[in-house]
């Protein structure tokens, strides 16, 4: 390093890092909220949310499987657009697929989860509707430097050493770098991507920015990302149920996200997230599609097995309105066929 390059590091230690042109935070949010566009029919709107879902794993495949060159942008526009109107029409759909299906990569159903719960999220926090596609792509690209990081370490199936952990966490510049070789990146996307492992304390990576340093995209994915990583399944680590995700990240909630975030995360998604399993008072099982907003804990739900274990007809129960019906607790694993009649029993429901 020449003496030149040490002093002006000396002066300001931040020369060399990458800096977002970012969008104000007063510029993203607006307090009117989104006039809701007419709602379709459930049945047809979890049609639309498993087509949107199948066109997002292909986009995520054709980056981290075949690794292209030239990445389908047009693509992921056209498909953010789309996920933001679902979201917008009716979020239990999108939402509750989320944690329905289990697909075998995590890196690719991750970058689909993501991209989903960050513009739900950002809808929640009062972002304006024109930047809401910008953080459905936010949310798949965050992770994008994963492509230059070795299989070997992605795939490990334990604790990483000291230098393996560096390598991983490299992602992000390796993203970054990545991603200011395109055109006309939105801030969003750019934001997101750098920020998304930075901690409210300062200990987070790869700058250890802490606060209001923090990008507002970068701390609505710090949330969201955590909340799919803890509850999906991976090779190294158990999975845990959405329902116990929230309440880990409740915990850390003082440290690790910008205050008040994780709160707000947990009024989207009630304390049993969409696609979580209850068990309920007269001894059957549900699903639960969405929160309500006037009760956390008496969220919109389907049965899916009757007492008897027997299949039930697909009729939803908003537990706000039922005093007699209650959730005495969520089912600890899921196997997959279960997950799967969930989702026929949702296809089949009749508004
Ligand atoms: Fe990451």
């Amino acid at each position: 390093m020449e003496d030149r390059e040490i002093i002006a590091r000396i002066i300001n230690p931040y020369a060399d890092r990458y800096v977002v042109d970012s969008i104000p935070e007063r510029t993203l949010r607006s307090r009117n909220r989104i006039p809701a566009p007419a709602r379709l029919s459930m049945r047809a709107e979890f049609a639309a949310a498993c087509a949107l879902r199948d066109r997002g794993m292909e986009l995520a495949r054709n980056i981290f499987e075949e690794k292209r060159d030239l990445f389908p942008r047009t693509e992921l526009t056209a498909w953010a657009g789309e996920v933001t109107a679902s979201l917008l029409r009716n979020r239990a759909a999108l939402l509750s697929l989320c944690k329905l299906r289990c697909d075998d990569v995590y890196l690719l159903s991750h970058s689909v989860n993501t991209a989903v719960l960050s513009a739900a999220f950002a809808m929640h926090l009062g972002v304006r509707e024109e930047f809401l596609p910008d953080f459905v792509a936010a949310g798949f690209l965050h992770d994008v430097g994963k492509l230059f990081v070795p299989e070997h370490i992605l795939l490990y199936p334990g604790g990483l050493s000291p230098i393996q952990m560096e390598e991983m966490q490299a992602h992000v510049l390796k993203g970054q770098e990545f991603l200011r070789f395109w055109d006309n990146v939105s801030p969003i996307v750019l934001d997101g991507e750098l920020d998304h492992h930075e901690c409210h304390d300062g200990s987070g990576y790869p700058y250890g920015k802490s606060g209001k340093e923090i990008s507002f995209t970068g701390r609505v994915l710090a949330v969201v990302d955590m909340y799919d990583a803890m509850s999906s399944p991976r090779g190294y680590r158990k999975q845990v149920t959405p329902y116990r995700a929230l309440g880990c990240m409740y915990h850390e909630k003082d440290s690790h996200f910008a205050p008040g975030y994780p709160q707000a995360f947990i009024r989207l998604m009630g304390v049993y997230p969409p696609g979580s399993f209850v068990h309920l008072s007269d001894g059957s099982l549900a699903v639960v599609l969405e929160a309500d907003s006037r009760a956390g804990l008496r969220p919109l739900v389907l049965r899916v097995l009757d007492s008897r274990g027997q299949s039930c007809a697909p009729e939803p129960l908003a537990l706000g309105d039922m005093e007699h019906l209650e959730i005495c607790g969520t089912l600890w694993k899921l196997p997959s066929r279960l997950r799967s009649d969930a989702e026929k029993l949702i296809a089949g429901i009749e508004d």
